[in-house]
């Protein structure tokens, strides 16, 4: 029987991993060999377009071309750029999606990062998130049977503010999708604070918004068809994170200047919805993190 093959871990990265919270994933490699992939879309964070004394646009167009390969070579329903595609410049914004973005042979969606500013100014081609992408910076869409939210954790033009997702939209959203056969939910900034509970740094970290964090993951945790949350922002972390129920994933960084390897994560949903995510170490072409969460 399939499920008593599956290797279940127990603390793989045990860094990685909240402390006495039941894990469930199983080793990829066992799934079924005819399992078919019904949505594959990948998760890419942290561009930091426009950063000084960082070569942005080569690394820009090398993530265009990594993502125009996974969608030659394997297939790929959608993109989304998980915040901080600009580096504190509205201007970088047009720059990025006109020049490069424009290249992608995949849709893609873009989520507010930290350093994303958009101008003050009314009328502005950058005077809102709506303004440059057509659509707010608060969203959810439906793509096929799953739901994907994207939730601001920003300020309009500070780099250093990091916030709690508005909750009271979100639990709209949960409510109003709650028959999705899966809800993904992608959000810059880690609502846990810094290095709480094992949880790595650049979280929320002013009081109030580590309670409005908390507050957060709850109702993630506690919403059943929330299958994963996606983090940005930590250029180091690859790997997931538990809390309650719910897995929460981040996927390094594709620009900036610091951090480990460039890459992304890729998820998988397999027919029978089971989900498969790795993280694509695409500097060394290399696979780490793979995990499998049953159906
Ligand atoms: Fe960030």
């Amino acid at each position: 029987m399939h499920c008593a093959r599956r290797q279940f871990l127990k603390t793989t990265a045990a860094a990685s991993l909240t402390a006495a919270m039941p894990v469930r994933w199983a080793d990829a490699t066992d799934l079924a060999p005819d399992s078919k992939i019904k949505f594959r879309f990948a998760v890419a964070s942290d561009l930091h377009y426009g950063q000084p004394a960082t070569p942005f646009a080569e690394m820009t167009d090398e993530m265009v071309g990594w993502i125009n390969g996974e969608k030659r070579t394997k297939g790929l329903d959608v993109l989304f750029l998980n915040g901080d595609l600009t580096h504190d410049s509205s201007s970088a914004l047009l720059t990025l999606r006109d020049k490069h973005l424009s290249k992608l042979q995949v849709p893609y969606h873009a989520i507010k990062g930290n350093h994303d500013f958009v101008d003050a100014q009314a009328g502005s081609p950058t005077e809102s998130w709506q303004a440059v992408w057509g659509y707010p910076s608060n969203r959810a869409i439906v793509l096929g049977d799953f739901v994907c939210i994207m939730a601001d954790t920003t300020a309009p033009a500070k780099a250093d503010v990091y916030l709690a997702a508005d909750i009271d939209w979100l639990r709209k959203q949960l409510a109003s999708h709650r028959d999705a056969a899966a809800i993904f939910v992608l959000i810059h900034i880690q609502q846990r604070a810094h290095r709480v509970d094992g949880w790595p740094p650049h979280g929320v970290h002013d009081l109030n918004e580590k309670t409005k964090g908390e507050a957060v993951m709850k109702l993630l945790e506690s919403t059943p068809n929330v299958r994963a949350v996606f983090h940005g922002h930590n250029h180091l972390e690859t790997g997931v994170y538990v809390s309650g129920e719910r897995r929460y994933f981040f996927d390094s960084h594709v620009g900036g200047s610091w951090g480990g390897k460039r890459g992304y994560r890729i998820v998988e949903i397999y027919e029978d919805h089971r989900m498969v995510t790795y993280q694509v170490n695409a500097q060394d072409d290399a696979i780490s993190h793979r995990h499998e969460l049953p159906g």
